[in-house]
């Protein structure tokens, strides 16, 4: 008796042979087939009882969602739709569903509903396929690193510094809340707290990535990084995963070149081994496309766009050259976009770089060059004195996928840099030594693991790609 995974057993390898299966009913017709399915693969597996074997009460328990064991024969199925079935010697219930509650019931259900059912929504073809995804997505980003002569570092996650300066932070205390300890101008005194200071959730790991990079040379982070910025976006949760790499000796282009190889690798490692979840995802997708207006409608299906994605180059503009396309576009002179472009140096918003990317260019875009006084102070500035080496990469759908930059390694600088925005040198002052002791060029950017998920699995929203998301006013489980 082999116990074994559906996966397995639909390549057939154990034909004709006795073979014992755990899993949770999908679908039990005409008191006869169970449609049984574990979570190794999209697929279930079809197990055919003969029902004048069991009793009532047994076949009675055999609802969708229950948990069972079947032992049986594998063997060549005659039916529709199935290449191989097992055809039941046993069946124990391992654990009962009642059919009255059980939320997950073999129909379409909505996302919405779904993410409200977070902890059963991994039961459907959908949400398993998407995580199985998800799981072989973050495997490619560890294989990439690992087999590029990269170092995985773990960053802190509780902190004392805001990396980005955007003040977004989640603050991490044990102070009595109600009756906290005061300063004698009556503000609340840290030093009395846990770390004796003031310290909150990582925005991201990227100036401690730095130290690790002046000395292992090319390193990465993948882990949780938190933003209390109030987003209610499909593109935004507060908990999100981001893939950090940092490398001694890159300057800008190299940066560009690794970032897009390391997208390209990724996406090309789940096309290759998450075929049949990836099938399921592109009908998915292209099923919910009908449902929606003509123009609204992608161009391309799911494997398609993975396919140009890993077949093209992304296009590289600066940001002044976007500037350009954006202020002379059509719907910025008939006032369509919400924030109009007038003005060199403005942010752009996610519909302008929406628009570069989905009708100008109709590619993955790199913008890079920005203007310094929108990005964060450690970017390195350009001769011309107002703009840094600053670089992102937009996707069709996405937007904004990776952010990242060369880093300012002058000490003077980037000390002048601090000074302009107040930022306290005392605090950094392990930040810049690593410019007064074999400072050198280098390089980073931040990849945000959901949203590559999101690119990949053709996701609408961020919070159908991470098993239970963090998003304001929602923590639930
Ligand atoms: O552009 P960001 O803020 O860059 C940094 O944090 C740099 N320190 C990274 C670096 O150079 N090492 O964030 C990087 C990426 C974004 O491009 C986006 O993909 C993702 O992180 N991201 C989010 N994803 C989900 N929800 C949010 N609230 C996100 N904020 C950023
Ligand atoms: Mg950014």
């Amino acid at each position: 008796m082999i116990k074994t995974s559906v996966a397995t057993l639909l390549e057939g390898t154990n034909l004709q042979q006795t073979v014992t299966i755990n899993g949770w009913v999908r679908t039990f017709r005409s008191n006869r087939f169970i449609a049984l399915n574990d979570g190794s693969t999209i697929h279930s597996i079809q197990c055919v009882l003969a029902f004048e074997d069991f009793d009532e009460v047994t076949l009675k328990r055999i609802n969708t969602g229950a948990a069972i064991a079947v032992t049986g024969t594998l063997v060549e199925s005659l039916g529709k739709g199935q290449r191989f079935e097992i055809q039941i010697s046993e069946l124990t219930i391992l654990g009962n569903s009642n059919p009255e509650e059980y939320p997950i019931q073999p129909k379409r259900h909505s996302l919405e509903f779904l993410r409200e059912n977070a902890h059963l929504r991994i039961r459907t073809n959908t949400f398993s396929a998407v995580m199985r995804v998800r799981s072989k997505l973050s495997f490619a980003v560890h294989k990439y690193f690992q087999d590029n002569g990269f170092h995985y570092v773990n960053t802190p996650i509780i902190t004392g510094s805001d990396a980005e300066g955007a003040g977004e932070m989640f603050k991490v205390t044990n102070l009595d809340t109600k009756n906290p300890p005061l300063t004698t101008d009556g503000k609340i005194d840290y030093t009395k707290d846990f770390f004796g200071k003031e310290t909150n959730l990582t925005v991201s790991g990227q100036l401690e990535a730095e130290t690790y990079a002046m000395g292992l040379g090319k390193v990465y982070t993948f882990g949780p990084t938190f933003r209390a910025e109030n987003s209610n976006t499909t593109r935004h949760l507060a908990e999100f995963w981001m893939i950090e790499p940092e490398m001694a000796f890159f300057d800008l282009d190299d940066n560009m070149d690794l970032a897009q190889d390391f997208i390209q690798y990724t996406v090309r490692y789940v096309l290759e081994n998450c075929q049949d979840d990836l099938a399921f995802l592109d009908q998915r997708l292209t099923q919910e496309e009908k449902s929606k207006p003509a123009i609204e409608r992608s161009e391309m299906t799911l494997l398609e766009k993975l396919n140009f994605v890993i077949d093209n180059n992304f296009k590289r503009v600066s940001y002044t050259e976007a500037f350009d396309i954006l202020r002379n576009s059509k719907p910025n002179k008939k006032k369509k976009f919400k924030f109009p472009i007038n003005e060199w140096g403005v942010d752009l918003q996610s519909e302008h770089e929406r628009f570069l990317v989905e009708k100008h260019f109709k590619c993955p875009v790199i913008l890079f060059d920005y203007p310094a006084n929108i990005k964060a102070f450690y970017m390195r500035l350009n001769k011309d004195g107002k703009t840094v080496r600053a670089m992102d990469v937009l996707f069709p759908g996405i937007g904004e996928i990776v952010g990242g930059a060369q880093r300012e390694e002058r000490l003077d600088v980037l000390i002048q840099k601090m000074k302009a925005l107040n930022i306290d040198e005392e605090e950094l002052k392990w930040y810049l030594d690593l410019r007064k002791f074999g400072t050198c060029v280098h390089s980073g950017f931040g990849l945000g693991f959901e949203r590559l998920v999101q690119f990949t699995t053709g996701m609408g929203n961020i919070r159908d790609v991470i098993p239970f998301p963090r998003t304001p006013q929602n923590a639930a489980f």
